[in-house]
């Protein structure tokens, strides 16, 4: 542990946040028993977690996609590091769904040993930005900024809950993944492309879990994982854990807005054009075009 405050815990380079994770089980992670059928859905915070968690949830349990049974996403597909209700991993059955923020080389050995599958969710970092701004503002455990200007300086140093969006050293989190992407059993998904297309994005999961879906099922799936639909969803949005268990700071929600582009509205032109240097700078070696640079 070095560099920790009231908010972040730094546990071998990566920041976790620190009122959530239990350090001995950090300690252990890297032994964690995976299994060949587990599904972790793994991200950098704000980048469309709880919509893939909602997605999965779905595909796997029909009393979910027929509404006849009534769990909470957090339980259906629980944090790893972030075991908020407690959950004893090892008791639950078979497929486990799981959601994580950890870097790759934080990962369980199991995965990287491509036992059980990873799910990795990238969004524009500038929209994961404005939307975690609203995020660590809203939520009593995070830390507040004054405005985006001094949020985004966190943001570019790493100094938030996730570390480094960009790649810096080993310390990064969407390049980390995908240049070892070899070595997991990794489906790659984008945030823009599940909201432009979420029937298509739906079949791709769908078709890497090899969980086939009846046009019925994949109706409802699609359905019930629109964001209209799931932020009035008590059991999708999580307003009930952010409210009774997290504590909020000021009003809002998980779901907050759920669109592409939303930056254009905060950034100034100054703030941008520093952004698209730090970004050209830290991703200029990296092999793939993003859809919202193509866009
Ligand atoms: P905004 O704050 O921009 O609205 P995560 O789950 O990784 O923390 O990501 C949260 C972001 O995903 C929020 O972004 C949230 O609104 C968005 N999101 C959640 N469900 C969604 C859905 N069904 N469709 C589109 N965006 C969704």
């Amino acid at each position: 542990m070095d560099g920790d405050d009231k908010y972040l815990l730094k546990f071998k380079g990566y920041n976790f946040a620190r009122l959530f994770v239990d350090i001995n089980f950090l300690k252990n992670l890297d032994d964690f028993e995976t299994r060949d059928d587990d599904v972790f859905v793994i991200t950098y915070p704000k980048s469309g977690t709880i919509w893939t968690q909602q997605i999965l949830s779905l595909i796997y349990y029909e009393g979910h996609r027929n509404r006849t049974e009534i769990v909470n996403t957090a339980d259906r597909s629980p944090f790893l590091e972030y075991n908020l209700h407690k959950i004893d991993f090892e008791k639950r059955p078979s497929p486990r769904l799981f959601a994580s923020h950890v870097p790759y080389y934080l990962a369980p050995k199991g995965l990287k040993n491509k036992k059980a599958k990873v799910i990795y969710v990238s969004r524009n970092p500038k929209d994961v930005l404005i939307s975690y701004f609203h995020f660590s503002n809203m939520l009593v455990t995070f830390e507040a900024s004054n405005n985006i200007g001094e949020f985004m300086e966190k943001f570019l140093d790493g100094k938030v809950v996730g570390s480094l969006w960009f790649c810096h050293e080993s310390f990064d989190h969407m390049r980390g993944w995908y240049e070892h992407r070899h070595d997991f059993n990794i489906l790659f998904m984008v945030y823009e492309e599940m909201k432009k297309d979420l029937r298509s994005s739906v079949l791709k999961i769908s078709s890497f879990l090899e969980k086939e879906l009846s046009e019925e099922d994949l109706d409802a799936v699609v359905n019930q994982a629109v964001f209209q639909n799931m932020k009035v969803d008590p059991q999708a949005n999580y307003d009930s854990i952010l409210k009774n268990e997290i504590g909020l700071r000021t009003k809002g929600h998980f779901l907050r807005k759920g669109t592409i582009g939303d930056w254009k509205h905060y950034l100034t032109v100054q703030q941008n054009e520093r952004f698209d240097r730090v970004f050209q700078r830290k991703m200029k070696d990296f092999p793939l075009k993003f859809i919202w640079e193509i866009d």
